[in-house]
């Protein structure tokens, strides 16, 4: 049986190590051929193939990116893009589809599946925003990478008595914010689940500060302030309707040092988060949701998407993992707020 696989949305560390398992145990376990998609559903809806065998993904587990490439190509916002999909998989006698991916990429399967594609689904985000899993692979390698930028940060913030924004990914939820900063002992931590209040932001930077150590403000990059009291440039939208966001960092910049006189700088660490080699954790979690993938082509299991339940890989519909977003609870925000100021 010939099996296809891709990979969509934006690049995440572990990809290539599901990719890795589903070759490695679906060809000698059930005598699986694969086929892999290049640039996400770019790849079916034109006929982008390339070789997926044992020797191809030999190297790849600590790789970071995907050897399969990746786009946010939608193909329900092209006419014929469903029958472009199912021609090119009866073309290559492909029976089924692995599609590893987000909201995005995971929504097109749900919907081929309603359709009668045969597709199982493997979540993928540093976001960490997928309902249906505790946990997507990538979030804990970002997590890490943002942890470590503001560790560094630190040094200048003290030595120069400077406010020192940094925008992390996030654009629905703010778990990377949340983790990272809690992990880093941010002075705040601005999600986009809860609106800010800025003149709280400068009680917090102006407390820090007459405690002799330089405030470090970790905002997500979907964050907005309450009531519309700052201005935010628009940005382009993608296939899918979201808009490239980016820019927050520099407007609550630049509203400290109007509000407070104190000099405030921003990184925005933007694709760093996504680039390099995934941690232990997401190679570990990735190779996981890559066996237990396979397997469920095996059962049949067409509409599932792999998960993590705990410590167990469980199976559930791609309906519920791309209905709603998982976001930040705000109890669990509560308790970082504990250490703001
Ligand atoms: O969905 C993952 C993500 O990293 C978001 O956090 C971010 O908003 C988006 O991708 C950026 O995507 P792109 O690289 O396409 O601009």
């Amino acid at each position: 049986m010939r099996i296809g696989v891709l990979t969509g949305g934006g690049d995440c560390p572990g990809l290539n190590a599901v990719i890795r398992a589903i070759v490695r145990k679906g060809v000698p376990q059930y005598q699986y051929e694969f086929v892999g998609f290049r640039d996400g559903w770019r790849g079916p809806l034109e006929g982008l193939t390339k070789e997926l065998d044992i020797p191809a993904v030999r190297g790849i587990l600590p790789r970071g990116g995907t050897i399969l490439g990746s786009s946010r190509t939608n193909p329900f916002a092209i006419d014929d893009g469903v029958e472009r999909i199912r021609a090119t998989l009866m073309n290559l006698g492909v029976r089924a589809l692995v599609a590893i991916g987000g909201e995005d990429t995971l929504g097109v399967a749900a919907k081929l599946h309603e359709l009668g594609v045969h597709v199982v689904g493997v979540p993928k985000t540093i976001d960490n925003d997928l309902s249906g899993t505790d946990y997507t692979f990538g979030f804990d390698t970002a997590v890490g990478i943002a942890t470590e930028a503001i560790d560094r940060l630190h040094t200048t913030a003290e030595s120069h008595h400077r406010a020192l924004i940094v925008e992390v990914m996030g654009r629905h939820a703010g778990w990377i914010a949340l983790h990272s900063g809690m992990a880093s002992g941010a002075n705040v931590i601005l999600i986009p689940e809860i609106p800010f209040d800025i003149d709280k932001v400068c009680q917090y930077v102006e407390s820090r500060f007459r405690t002799q150590y330089a405030p470090i403000i970790v905002v997500a990059e979907g964050a907005t302030p309450r009531d519309g009291t700052m201005e935010l440039a628009a940005g382009e939208k993608d296939a899918f309707g979201h808009v490239r966001l980016g820019g927050i960092g520099e407007s609550i910049a630049h509203e400290i040092e109007r509000r407070t006189g104190k000099e405030a700088r921003t990184t925005v660490l933007g694709h760093v988060q996504r680039g390099g080699t995934p941690s232990s954790r997401d190679r570990w979690l990735a190779t996981r949701f890559g066996l237990h993938a396979i397997d469920a082509v095996h059962d049949e299991a067409w509409g599932q998407m792999v998960a993590l339940r705990g410590t167990d890989v469980v199976r559930v519909p791609l309906s519920d993992a791309t209905e709603n977003l998982k976001t930040v609870d705000p109890a669990l925000y509560a308790e970082a707020e504990i250490f703001f100021g």
